[in-house]
This record gives C-alpha cells, sequence and structure tokens, in this order.
C-alpha cells in the first residue's frame, strides 16, 4: 500500500451533527408537506445525505445522480457529462440538490441548468460544505453548512484521490499539488 497524507480534522464529527441538525431544520421549515425530491451528487454526497434524510421526518424522495468530467485537473474541470441520470420526473417538482462540495463551482453550474431546464417547481442547493476561494462560476447555495480553506478537504463521504471517504470528522490533507 503506498504512503498516505495524514489527515487533519478540520471539523469534528460533533460540529459535523450540529450543523447537520441545523440544515436539516432549515430544510424542514421549508419544505415540509412539499414532498420533495433530494437529489444527492454521488459519489461525495452520499454520507451527507444518509444522516440529512434521517433527520426530515416528512414524506420526500431521493435519487442520486453521477457526473463525470473527461480532461479534468485541479483548477480546470473538463467537460460534464451525466453517467447516471434520473428516474423520476422533475417537472412541476420541489428539487433540491445534496452535494458535498462546491468548488470551483462547474458541477453544481451544469447540474442546476439541466435541472431548471426541466420545469421544476422550485430548485435550490444545499451544500455541506463551500471552498468559495476557487470559484471560477457563481454559485448561489440556499443550504450552506461550512465554509472551508482552500485545501484538500476529505472525510465524510469527501475523498482525496478516492481515499479517506470512510473519516467521520472533516479533515484536510497536505499534498502536493
Ligand atoms: C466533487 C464534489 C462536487 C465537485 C465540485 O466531485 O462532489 O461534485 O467535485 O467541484 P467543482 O465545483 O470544481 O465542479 P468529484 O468529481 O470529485 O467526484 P466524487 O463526488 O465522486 O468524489
Amino acid at each position: 500500500m503506498s504512503s498516505q497524507p495524514k489527515p487533519q480534522i478540520l471539523f469534528t464529527r460533533q460540529e459535523v451533527k450540529a450543523t447537520v441538525d441545523r440544515l436539516a431544520a432549515e430544510i424542514r421549515e421549508d419544505y415540509q408537506g412539499k414532498h420533495p425530491l433530494l437529489i444527492g451528487v454521488l459519489k461525495g454526497s452520499f454520507v451527507f445525505m444518509a444522516d440529512l434524510i434521517r433527520l426530515l421526518d416528512f414524506p420526500l424522495e431521493v435519487e442520486f445522480i453521477t457526473l463525470s468530467s473527461y480532461g479534468r485537473g485541479r483548477s480546470t474541470r473538463g467537460e460534464l457529462r451525466m453517467v447516471k441520470g434520473l428516474h423520476t420526473e422533475v417537472k412541476g417538482r420541489h428539487i433540491l440538490v445534496v452535494e458535498d462540495i462546491v468548488d470551483t463551482g462547474h458541477t453544481i453550474s451544469f447540474l442546476l441548468d439541466y435541472l431548471g431546464k426541466k420545469k421544476p417547481a422550485s430548485l435550490r442547493l444545499c451544500s455541506l460544505t463551500d471552498k468559495p476561494s476557487r470559484r471560477q462560476i457563481p454559485v448561489a447555495i440556499d443550504y450552506l453548512g461550512f465554509t472551508v480553506p482552500d485545501k484538500f478537504i476529505v472525510g465524510y463521504g469527501i475523498d482525496w484521490d478516492e481515499r479517506f471517504r470512510y473519516l467521520p470528522d472533516i479533515c484536510f490533507v497536505e499534498v502536493e499539488d
């Protein structure tokens, strides 16, 4: 096994839980009775989504989509494509997209644009983390957990090179760019 950078804690699991509780309370307030469709962006959102929906005690639906980008670098997102699409009608639904991180903004802009064309009743974004220092495309985040510094964020579903998704805290790793 190749050597791994050592993750350092940015937000503890207790802080993460308090923040997910807060976001769930905000979402409950706005979506109760609206039978929303929550759409998670794989893979990074799966841990956050799993905790979030268990705090939403009203009828809702869950979907996941997978996007992939070709020719991606750290600052260039590459061409985005839908790898795993939706099985549920979006038209007329209240849609809440659930992301783990907004970085350059390319991924979420692509997705919000794609969903917006399907004429939902409403379309909002919930992101666990936001890294505004790297933004290339403006993004409005309706429900935000944490603002993070320009570091490689890992844990709670977020990976670096497919590693560290299992960490219960939100961490960062120091690696060569
Ligand atoms: C991450 C993250 C976002 C995207 C944000 O996904 O989950 O979807 O990057 O980056 P951007 O704002 O610069 O577009 P990634 O492609 O790493 O896949 P993963 O969720 O499977 O880890």
